[in-house]
């Protein structure tokens, strides 16, 4: 197939973009690498730089290319951000969303997949948390992703566009080959700063909270690894031959930020200097995944489901990129 990937210079798109190429796909990035690396993308993939909000570059990008299939990242995706800003959360995310799905129905491109989010289900009542939780985003940046899930379920009704939703929990990790990995500027996700305090390239870690209600005061989130990821969007593709479908990504096992920093001492090493902090603006206390139904359904299971090796794929990552992907551009130039 020809997938094109918007956001596929990004952290969990950029790991689709090398599942996709490995399983024999032709893949287009298109990506405005606002916040994605263009040496994040394997060089078999074609590359075009342009944003979802130019609708000519759009209709351009259709014009020239037949594509079998969209898999879309390309997203503004921090939760503490969109409490700042949540206008043009909702704003950028569900406008180029549409801009998107416009141009595949003129273009009569018919399938689909979301990179949607946990952030869907709010603070829930019930734990894990499976499809058909009710569904109170408490933050906009999750809302929007909402609202973009609304409006492919429209593009189905009116237009026959098949949408697979994936809810990923905490997407963690790096590709056990370490030439990908996560590099977000400013970073703001835990493990990759949780791994910077520990090769002292901060100071410390600062935990957000430690008077939450669960076992040890501090939030407890459901970690995935990326590849796992990958793999359940190569999994989702093949089903939009049949039906549309929305599943939750998780490992159904939850773990304390404090959890974390101890499993990465572990995992380096090292002592990781910890700081008490306040609580983060829309931050829910516990997100667990069930994903029983993608297990039973499509047959997906976790390759990496344990937190070490998401730590550990990560740290070797942050080890041979002590600069992400600035030092690997750099190193290719100077080749
Ligand atoms: N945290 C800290 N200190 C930090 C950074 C994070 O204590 O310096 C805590 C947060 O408060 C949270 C946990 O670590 O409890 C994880 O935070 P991240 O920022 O790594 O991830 P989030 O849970 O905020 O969000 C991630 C993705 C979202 C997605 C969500 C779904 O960024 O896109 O997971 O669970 F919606």
């Amino acid at each position: 197939m020809t997938i094109l990937v918007t956001g596929g210079a990004g952290y969990v798109g950029s790991h689709c973009v090398a599942a996709l190429l490995e399983r024999g796909h032709r893949v287009v990035v298109f990506d405005n690498l606002r916040q994605g690396h263009r040496a994040a993308v394997r060089p078999q993939a074609e590359f075009i730089q342009g944003d979802l909000a130019d609708r000519a570059a759009l209709a351009w990008l259709f014009a020239g290319h037949r594509f079998d299939a969209v898999l879309h990242f390309a997203a503004l995706s921090l939760v503490g951000e969109s409490m700042r800003d949540p206008h043009t959360y909702l704003h950028d995310n569900v406008v180029n969303a549409m801009n998107l799905v416009q141009a595949m129905v003129r273009a009569g491109v018919g399938k689909i997949v979301l990179s949607s989010t946990a952030a869907l289900f709010g603070t829930p009542e019930t734990i894990p948390i499976a499809e058909d939780a009710a569904i109170d985003p408490g933050n906009p940046y999750g809302e929007s992703k909402f609202m973009i899930e609304r409006l492919l379920h429209w593009a189905d009704r009116c237009h026959g566009v098949r949408s697979a939703c994936l809810r990923y929990f905490n997407a963690a990790g790096a590709h056990p080959d370490g030439t990908l990995g996560e590099d977000h500027n400013p970073e703001t996700h835990l493990i990759p700063l949780v791994l910077d305090a520990a090769a002292g390239r901060r100071p410390h870690i600062e935990i957000f909270g430690d008077d939450y209600s669960t076992p040890d005061g501090t939030c407890v989130r459901d970690y995935v690894h990326v590849c796992d990821l990958a793999d359940a969007h190569l999994l989702a593709l093949d089903v939009l031959a049949e039906r549309s479908c929305r599943y939750n990504l998780g490992n159904g096992r939850g773990y304390s930020v404090r959890e974390v920093v101890e499993t990465a001492e572990r995992v380096t090493g090292l002592r990781i200097p910890v700081r008490m902090g306040a609580r983060r603006p829309g931050d829910p206390p516990v997100l667990v995944a069930s994903s029983e139904r993608i297990k039973a359904e499509l047959g997906w299971q976790p390759r990496f489901p344990d937190l070490e090796s998401m730590v550990r794929t990560a740290w070797e990552w942050r080890r041979r990129h002590p600069d992400g992907f600035r030092g690997a551009a750099a190193a290719l130039a100077a080749e």
